[in-house]
């Protein structure tokens, strides 16, 4: 995908020691954005800084101290924040009374409390300046509901909900926000989280198709892209029909 040139912008982008984000902070560094990328795991981060020609801060976004001063090391480098990617996320696969609480904790920060926190440090300098592009990568689990997902889904749902809100807040402003709804991404996410991806169906798409249409959704004024595009439709029955939704779910899984 040809991006519109970003020369001079500043990205912030999570999740990009892999997967989708490793392909977004690529990029975005490609249309000339001067990125930050953010994740774990130093080394893995550190190699995907270097082939991007970026700069690794590495942080575990679970704490919320560490998240809200990731913001604050890039405004002391460049004084801005152009594109925030929220991308970083973890899963969960099992029942929900085999989980602790230390595991949904961690799920609900990073998943959901830390693009929060990121949001809110990133947004007066977009509104002073009247442009901003804020990226949320949520989940078809998000907008369906997954059986022995539901701490999954119950975050990527309040993703979802937070950027809905946020755009009618910041509407007529100059922020674009976007919210990338893959299905089934072929990432290293499935065996972190102890479960393969048990269907045949949705196929899995590679992280660059899913990094492209988040990127494209946000700098062509998407509000939402599903991906692929044919989850609009159980997207639309489960909002339009509810009782006939969890039947089918009920039947087909
Ligand atoms: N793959 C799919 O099928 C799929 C489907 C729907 C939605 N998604 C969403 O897509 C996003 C990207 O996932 P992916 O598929 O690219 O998976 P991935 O390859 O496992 O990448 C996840 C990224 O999030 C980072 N991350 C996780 N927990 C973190 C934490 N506590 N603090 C900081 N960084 C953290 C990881 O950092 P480290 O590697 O350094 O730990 C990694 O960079 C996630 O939000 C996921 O929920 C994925």
């Amino acid at each position: 995908m040809q991006l519109r040139r970003l020369d001079g912008a500043v990205a912030l982008v999570t999740g990009a020691s892999s997967g989708i984000g490793t392909a977004a902070a690529h990029r975005l560094a490609r249309a000339g954005a001067r990125v930050f990328l953010t994740g774990r795991d130093p080394q893995r981060l550190a190699a995907a800084a270097r082939s991007a020609g970026g700069t690794a801060l590495p942080c575990d976004l679970v704490d919320p101290e560490r998240t809200a001063g990731l913001v604050q090391r890039v405004l002391d480098d460049t004084g801005r924040v152009d594109i925030l990617v929220n991308n970083a996320g973890q899963g969960y696969a099992g029942a929900l009374t085999a989980m602790g609480d230390d595991q949904i904790a961690a799920l609900v920060a990073a998943n959901l409390t830390a693009p929060m926190l990121l949001t809110r440090a990133v947004l007066p300098g977009m509104l002073a300046r009247g442009r901003g592009h804020l990226g949320f990568v949520g989940s078809i689990a998000g907008r369906l509901g997954v059986r022995e997902e539901a701490v999954y889904a119950g975050t990527k749902a309040g993703l979802s909900v937070f950027a809905d809100s946020l755009r009618q807040e910041t509407a007529g402003r100059g922020i674009v926000v976007t919210e990338l709804v893959p299905a089934v991404v072929d990432t290293p996410f499935f065996d972190r989280r102890g479960r393969p991806y048990p269907r045949r169906r949705p196929r899995p798409v590679s992280a660059e198709r899913a990094a492209d249409a988040l990127l494209a959704g946000m700098f062509g004024n998407r509000s939402e892209v599903c991906l692929p595009r044919w989850m609009y439709l159980p997207i639309a029955v489960r909002a339009a029909l509810p009782a006939t939704y969890r039947r089918l779910a009920g039947r087909f899984g």
